[in-house]
């Protein structure tokens, strides 16, 4: 055991901050044993605020079609190897029926930024749902927007919003994205969605390419500051049909002890086991609620356009029912001494 570590991680469940040189330090040097007493603390933390409940949230990927170029994601503009689909809103409310059947009382609206839905559009959606299903919650995933139609969403109904912000530092922001896309839009998105009274998510994807130490130390003071209801964090993988192909795979050790650190600096944070965890380690889900995360995020998409969501390649569950996910995350819960629990699953305060 590293004990200057030890003390860092002890530190930072005390304090919920510690200094610069001191992420750096402990994001640098850590061990196997140093991540072990992490997680054991996180869990600890998890337990004492949320219990053995899994909050479970039903992911309807509505729209592949995207007008940005971001180099790492497979849905970018610029490729032209997938097929793009576009979902009704009757296509939509299936889904959501289905799930609630299933038991989600979440439903997260994700798509590219896909102009060809108005505001007006995602507003009704969202208050169709908010109609027929009122004790569910409607988190947005749709990406950049300005104030004012972020406040429209939010006075249709929409509770939650994720928005990663894919790193807090600017010189990398501009490594990962074309000139068209900026950090400070994407940082204003974030404080208008705060401001607004969405339960606000961000997050990043560890191992992104020109991720240095300094960048993931930069992200967790970003977030320690902003304070976020939510947050996604992920392994990078590469996508055969993007700029970044060739780069490697982000670290599953790493993504397991940041969801830790996270948990431990933001105790009451909502931290999903993303799929890209999921997809990097078939443990994945299952290891992540183990190092403090608290929410599962099964898809609910029609089967026959799952294949065309492929942010990353190999993406689990793309041939699978909703109906079979929600069996599999039940199952996989049990056997680690967890329960997926019934409810909107609100941050609390
Ligand atoms: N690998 C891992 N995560 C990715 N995302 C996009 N592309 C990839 C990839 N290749 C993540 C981004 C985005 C979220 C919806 O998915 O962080 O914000
Ligand atoms: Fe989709 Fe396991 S969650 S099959």
């Amino acid at each position: 055991m590293n004990n200057n570590n030890k003390s860092l991680i002890d530190k930072l469940e005390a304090e919920k901050k510690i200094r610069h040189e001191e992420w750096i330090t402990l994001l640098s040097t850590y061990t196997n044993e140093d991540r072990t007493y992490a997680a054991q603390k996180a869990r600890a933390v998890a337990d004492s605020i949320y219990g053995k409940s899994i909050f479970i949230r039903g992911i309807v990927e509505f729209s592949n079609v995207c007008k940005n170029n971001c180099y790492y994601c497979g849905i970018r503009a610029g490729n032209t190897c997938i097929e793009r689909y576009q979902l009704s809103r009757d296509e939509i409310m299936d889904c959501c029926k289905a799930g609630y059947e299933y038991g989600f009382r979440t439903f997260v609206l994700q798509s590219g930024e896909d102009l060809s839905y108005s505001c007006e559009d995602i507003c009704d959606i969202v208050s169709d749902i908010k109609k027929l299903y009122p004790d569910c919650a409607v988190t947005l995933s749709i990406g950049e927007k300005s104030r004012e139609e972020y406040a429209a969403y939010k006075a249709a109904g929409a509770d939650r919003y994720l928005l990663r912000h894919e790193t807090a530092d600017e010189e990398h922001y501009k490594k990962l994205h074309p000139d068209e896309m900026s950090w400070a839009n994407r940082m204003r998105c974030l404080r208008d969605l705060k401001e607004l009274g969405f339960q606000t998510g961000c997050g990043i994807m560890v191992g992104s390419p020109y991720q240095t130490v300094e960048c993931i130390a930069e992200d967790m003071e970003f977030m320690g500051d902003f304070k976020p209801e939510m947050i996604g964090i992920g392994p990078f993988l590469p996508h055969k049909d993007t700029p970044f192909r060739d780069m490697p795979k982000g670290s599953y050790e790493l993504t397991l002890f940041l969801l830790s650190l996270s948990r431990l600096m933001l105790p009451r944070v909502l931290l999903p086991a993303t799929t890209a965890l999921g997809t990097i380690n078939p443990r994945g889900r299952e290891e992540g609620v183990l190092a403090g995360a608290n929410v599962i995020m099964p898809n609910l998409s029609p089967t026959e356009v799952r294949k065309n969501y492929m942010l990353y390649d190999n993406k689990i569950c793309t041939g699978d029912t909703s109906a079979a996910c929600r069996g599999c995350i039940e199952a996989r819960m049990e056997r680690i001494g967890y329960r997926v629990e019934v409810t909107r699953g609100d941050y609390l305060c």
